[in-house]
């Protein structure tokens, strides 16, 4: 339509827009879709094992390594342009032990925690920093619980734009506060909630000519399609039962359904999982909508897991439609299971935020209820990294959560500097 292989279209409507149009949104203001046309996509389970071996950073890439399927502008362009510190390729761990405890045997976790800037935010950030490349951008913004905006920081610094960042004041870990300081971002914090926030970003980039990096942005969805992909490339492409992940604005749910049904369409994988959406039940707006069948009403979000505490989600009329697509289901979990299921997670060494755990806690519910099978092969997204909201750790392990009972609590022990005494306290 404009040089590029892609157009992108409306959700609500299907009115189709140039690939390049510098906009989030049709004029009816639903949100839009990136569409490529798969018919000559040439992709296979031998090109993409090939490449695990490659010393091409784009290969090595968890995103970019899928590249045909995410920003498909051929690879000489993509290697001048990209925008990439080796985002992606991170572990799945067999827990096993975690999933007796929850129920299911047969669970693995995708540590999205081990991505560069420490959630699985970098993969969307690659790309959408590099189409604000490729549209002459020099300046980005978002607004953010912390992860998205400790990703565009960085993404921003390494591309050499000026990052702007919106953030509820007193409402999101310090890790990621500190990580959108360090990486030199301009730092708003504003009195209100991530969506006040998000409705002065909209704003602000439409009156000033900055480019929107939220994951309204259609661009942030493709690079996050590259966690599904690599969920079935570290499975030897047989895929899994269920995708189980945390839900706050919806947009990696609708990236991981969009970019499996892609996967399917060009015969790389030969079924579909099935996905569960996991939200905190006092942010749970999705939860409600999907339960009674209608659209989304907002809610004033309350949860300790501030990742996901918003309650005007954006992305949501995508997000249903994914779900949909993969025969999904979408539940919700209190505070004290989210915490409980971190201190398990934590426990087995593997570790992740409190966000990030809604999704263990919504594997234990489902498979109580017996949505998921005990037999059924079951991949759990952990989407950032333990290290992210370090006071909420100690101040469970101390028990001084407001609300919340410390069942897993590993209190630190104060001794005097004497032998005899720590001697006793090793033996008791
Ligand atoms: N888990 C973590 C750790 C997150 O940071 C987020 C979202 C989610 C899950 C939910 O993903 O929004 O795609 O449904 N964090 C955003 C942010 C909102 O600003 O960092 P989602």
């Amino acid at each position: 339509m404009d040089g590029v292989s892609w157009h992108l279209a409306c959700v609500r409507c299907g009115e189709n827009y140039p690939g390049l149009e510098l906009r989030y949104r049709c004029d009816c203001s639903g949100t839009l879709d990136v569409i490529q046309d798969l018919s000559k996509c040439e992709l296979t389970r031998e090109i993409l094992d090939s490449r695990m071996a490659s010393k091409n950073p784009l290969d090595r890439s968890g995103v970019w390594r899928f590249r045909e399927l995410i920003l498909p502008l051929g690879d000489e362009e993509l290697e001048k342009i990209a925008a990439a510190r080796g985002e992606g390729t991170t572990n799945l761990y067999d827990a096993s032990t975690i999933g007796t405890e929850v129920g299911v045997e047969n669970l693995w976790l995708k540590h999205e925690g081990e991505n560069p800037t420490g959630s699985f935010k970098d993969r969307g950030m690659t790309v959408g920093i590099t189409v604000a490349k490729l549209l002459g951008m020099s300046a980005v913004a978002c607004a953010s619980t912390g992860n998205t905006s400790a990703s565009m920081a960085s993404y921003a610094a390494i591309s050499s734009m000026d990052g702007l960042i919106f953030i509820p004041e007193g409402k999101i870990a310090f890790g990621k506060l500190s990580q959108a300081l360090a990486y030199g971002a301009k730092t708003i914090q504003i009195e209100g909630d991530f969506d006040d926030a998000m409705a002065l970003v909209q704003e602000i980039c439409d009156s000033e000519g900055i480019y929107l990096l939220n994951s309204i942005n259609p661009f942030r969805i493709e690079g996050q399609k590259a966690i599904g992909y690599e969920i079935m490339q570290d499975l030897d492409w047989q895929v899994p039962d269920w995708i189980v992940l945390p839900g706050g604005n919806l947009g990696n749910n609708t990236a991981v359904a969009k970019g499996l049904l892609e996967l399917l369409e060009i015969g790389v994988i030969d079924r579909l999982p099935r996905i569960a959406v996991v939200q905190a039940a006092g942010a749970n707006p999705l939860y409600t909508a999907w339960s009674k069948g209608t659209d989304i009403q907002s809610v004033k979000a309350e949860t300790i897991a501030t990742a996901i505490k918003i309650g005007n989600p954006v992305s949501w009329r995508k997000s249903m439609r994914g779900i949909t697509a993969l025969d999904g289901v979408v539940t919700e979990v209190t505070d004290n299971q989210i915490m409980d299921a971190k201190a398990l997670v934590d426990s087995v060494g593997i570790g992740a935020e409190p966000a990030s755990c809604a999704t263990v806690a919504g594997i234990k519910r489902l498979v109580a209820e017996g949505v998921i099978g005990p037999d059924e092969k079951v991949v759990g997204m952990l989407t950032g990294n333990l290290l992210k909201d370090p006071d909420i750790v100690v101040n469970y392990h101390m028990s001084e959560l407001e609300g919340i009972e410390s069942h897993r609590a590993n209190a630190p022990i104060s001794a005097s500097a004497n032998i005899d005494d720590i001697r006793r306290i090793i033996r008791q």
